[in-house]
């Protein structure tokens, strides 16, 4: 049996550990115009917070959303830093009563801006009193025990709002609601990602070929975050075995020392779709079953690998359970069966074509 994965140790994980988040800080970009790509919600922050300079108010609540490693903190940083306003970090986790939301809440400054990260694990009674805050700026403290307790109002000046989520869809629409402006961060493009490397390679001050950003770009999952790890581990190379500088051998040697194949996978997702091509012909099989082939717990299949090998089209996932696609076989370098199962997806192209019976046609 392997090691169990965890995310936060995991080369191509999502999450950032506790020693990453030091580093992270240092890479990230403080203004808007420093952030690389997203074009559309770059734009629509720019007249959002400019507009409300112009005015000399608070802007609106912000909302962003969008898996994680794709620059939602870094964009919560901004709006303050743009705003030239004071930050105040909390968490959804950490609100596990009201009375936590509303001890920050009263003491917010004018203008402050509030960034709740995973805004969505907030404690349901908190979220009422959410409601209330960002409308009206307002929070009922209560003072006292049981039939005694009596709700103090207390005036908040007014301040922003920016939560950030990797799940918009688990939120209660009226929190939803009361956001005046939601941006949804996307995957990066392969080029965005080369110039975040170039931007993190200057400011570590390594020197990234062209073609070594290029690789570890095309092996990033089109997340900053893995990026910026993989460069990181790219560095280690190049300044223990080679000659410090990061150049296309460097990557590809890296990344070998890692398992991180072209496209981004590691080892625990080439073992996935290993034994579900060599040990079941494709599917479909059950995730558990699948699980105990990889030696892994199902959770940690689904939640860990699978999101990214859905994305990709490397896996399928049907009613019967987790089945190859045409694009498993060929990463793996196999020919599909040549009598794909009934229920499994069409065979790969070059494949032998069972001829269609006429009513199929
Ligand atoms: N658009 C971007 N341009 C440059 N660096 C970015 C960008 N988006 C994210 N990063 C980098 O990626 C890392 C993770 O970003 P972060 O904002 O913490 O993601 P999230 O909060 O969405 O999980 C940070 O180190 C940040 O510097
Ligand atoms: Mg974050």
């Amino acid at each position: 049996m392997t090691e169990p994965y965890a995310e936060e140790v995991r080369l191509v994980g999502t999450d950032a550990g506790e020693e990453e988040r030091v580093v992270e800080t240092a890479l990230r970009p403080k203004r808007l115009a420093e952030f690389v790509g997203q074009r559309k919600v770059r734009e629509q922050l720019s007249l959002l917070l400019a507009a409300a300079k112009t005015r000399g108010s608070a802007p609106d609540h912000l909302l962003l959303s969008g898996p994680p490693g794709l620059g939602k903190t870094t964009l919560a940083m901004i709006v303050a830093h743009e705003l030239g306003a004071p930050l105040r970090v909390t968490s959804g986790p950490a609100i596990t009563h009201a009375g936590d939301l509303a001890a920050v809440l009263s003491s917010l400054t004018e203008g402050e801006v509030l960034f709740l990260d995973e805004i969505h694990r907030m404690a349901r009674p908190a979220e009422e009193m959410l409601y209330v805050a960002m409308e009206d700026f307002r929070v009922d403290v209560v003072v006292g025990k049981g039939p005694g307790a009596t709700a103090i109002p207390l005036d908040l000046p007014p301040f922003t709002l920016v939560g950030a989520t990797t799940r918009a869809g688990m939120l209660p629409g009226p929190l939803r609601d009361r956001f005046g402006f939601t941006g949804h961060l996307d995957f990066y493009e392969p080029d965005e990602l080369e110039q975040v490397l170039r931007r993190s390679a200057s400011l570590l001050g390594v020197d990234l070929s062209g073609e070594a950003a290029a690789e570890v770009a095309s092996r990033s999952r089109g997340t900053p975050r893995i990026a910026n790890r993989l460069l990181r581990r790219v560095r280690d190379w190049a300044q223990v075995k080679g000659d410090g500088t990061l150049d296309l051998a460097a990557a590809r040697a890296a990344l070998e020392v890692y398992a991180v194949d072209a496209r981004g996978l590691d080892r625990l997702d080439r073992s996935v779709l290993e034994a579900l091509c060599l040990r079941f012909g494709g599917g479909p099989v059950g995730l558990s079953t699948l699980a105990v082939a990889v030696g892994e717990e199902p959770e940690t299949v689904e939640t860990v690998a699978e999101p990214f090998l859905l994305r990709e089209g490397l896996l399928g996932r049907t009613p019967r359970g987790r089945v190859a696609t045409p694009a498993t076989w060929a990463h793996l370098g196999l020919s599909a069966p040549a009598h794909p199962t009934p229920h499994g997806p069409p065979a790969a192209g070059g494949a032998v074509q069972e001829p269609l019976l006429p009513e199929e046609r």
